[in-house]
């Protein structure tokens, strides 16, 4: 054989001792028989019968986890999740000093039985593994293990009334749909590998940072207890990077504010152009509500920068309403205070000239400038 050429010895015994253990193994093993212990009654608690085995359980173990998109308008999420998957098989033990102390292998999954996981609720689970191609690994007490390589899209309710200083709470759940509760058991683990720091930066995306991860076993409880259900679940929280939102809204339309503001009160200005400067405003204040409007889905409460921006537009209305109204006001009183001269009314007069409006501009500013200043202020909240 050229087999005995190229391999040392050792490494020869070792294949004929495998070859030998998966033959007995496999000789009466059928891939279709589940080891799933059924002569349970479901009506009864777990555990009711005392000789019965334990239930069979199963673990799901995230490996690593990558967030792929956040769809705000449509309240989806979706990650890449790399999970093994382990579980027990009596019938593919072995005596590990009958084959020179052989505890593991590794054989095609189509040998053996496997269970088929099932993602809870979610839109849409991809598989990225080959179906001819996937591997188990096989230990001498039964133990059996594969990897699993999975996109999901998993519906999630957002709470935007913070947007874009926003946290969201994301749940991915797992389940083993028609197996009943009381014969088999799930169980979730997560890698402390990666609840790392540095490896959590890696697993968010530019817009989203993972902030925590987390994962659970829940029961899905129904009244009549018929289609309760194990759930395995991971729920990742994450938080907007609000930076973008800040110079591509906040900031702009502080700027366009202040501007306008000057410009609406602008004493050269007749009253048309200021009223100009005034609606142009409006306008592009309602067109970055438009922008913001596609970000976030439609629910009852009006996002922060909704708010920020809504006030920006009411300070500019009332520019505006003020400009017409001094306009009015002057022409009204300046005839009533000339009448008669005395000192409070010549002050009056003045007062009623360019102090008024300058007043009302540098109190209108500073309204847009705290306005401003709170948006920034949640921003720091937010990073802290
Ligand atoms: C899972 O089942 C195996 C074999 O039946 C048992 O050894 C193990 O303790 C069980 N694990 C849990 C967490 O119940
Ligand atoms: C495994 O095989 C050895 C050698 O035949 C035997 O002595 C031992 O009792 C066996 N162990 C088990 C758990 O069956
Ligand atoms: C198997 O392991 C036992 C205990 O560690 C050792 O005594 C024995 O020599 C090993 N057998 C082989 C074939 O390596
Ligand atoms: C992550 O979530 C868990 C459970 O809600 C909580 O106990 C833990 O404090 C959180 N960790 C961080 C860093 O927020």
């Amino acid at each position: 054989m050229i087999l005995s050429i190229t391999v040392v010895p050792k490494y020869k015994d070792f294949l004929d001792v495998q070859t030998d253990l998966t033959k007995k193994l496999f000789k009466d093993y059928d891939p279709t028989v589940s080891p799933v212990y059924t002569w349970i009654d479901v009506d009864e608690p777990i555990g009711y019968d005392s000789e019965a085995p334990k239930r069979w359980n199963y673990t799901v173990f995230l490996y690593y986890l990558k967030l792929v998109e956040v769809q705000e308008p449509e309240e989806k999420v979706s990650v890449v999740m790399e999970l093994m998957e382990y579980w027990y098989d009596a019938r593919l033990s072995w005596n590990t000093s009958l084959y020179q102390n052989t505890t593991s292998f590794y054989t095609r999954q189509a040998r053996v039985w496997s269970p088929t996981l099932t993602a809870f609720g979610v839109n849409d689970i991809v598989d990225f593994r080959d179906q001819d191609n996937r591997m188990v690994c096989i230990d001498n007490f039964g133990f059996l293990w594969d990897y699993i390589s999975v996109r999901i899209s998993a519906n999630c309710q957002m709470d935007v009334s913070l947007f874009p200083f926003d946290t969201q709470t994301c749940q991915i759940q797992f389940c083993l749909p028609i197996f009943y509760r009381m014969q088999v058991e799930i169980l979730s683990e997560i890698y402390q590998g990666i609840m790392d720091d540095k490896i959590f930066k890696t697993m968010g995306n530019s817009e989203w940072k993972l902030t925590n991860l987390t994962n659970r076993v829940e029961v899905l409880k129904y009244n009549d207890n018929m289609g309760n259900m194990d759930l395995a679940i991971f729920e990742i929280t994450i938080r907007r990077n609000p930076l973008y939102y800040i110079y591509m809204i906040v900031f702009p339309s502080f700027v366009i504010n202040f501007v306008s503001i000057v410009g609406v009160f602008l004493n050269e200005a007749d009253k048309m152009s200021r009223l100009n400067v005034g609606l142009t405003n409006i306008m592009t204040m309602t067109f970055i509500l438009g922008v913001m409007a596609d970000k976030i889905p439609r629910t009852g409460n009006i996002p922060l920068l909704g708010i920020y921006i809504i006030i920006n537009l009411v300070i500019m209305l009332i520019a505006i309403a003020i400009v017409t109204a001094i306009t009015e006001l002057r022409r009204w009183a300046t005839p009533r205070l000339k009448m008669k001269k005395t000192a409070l009314r010549k002050q009056l007069e003045i007062f009623l000239g360019p102090p008024l409006e300058y007043t009302c501009a540098i109190l209108l500013e500073l309204m847009t400038s705290a306005n401003f200043l709170v948006m920034v202020g949640f921003w720091f909240d937010d990073s802290s």
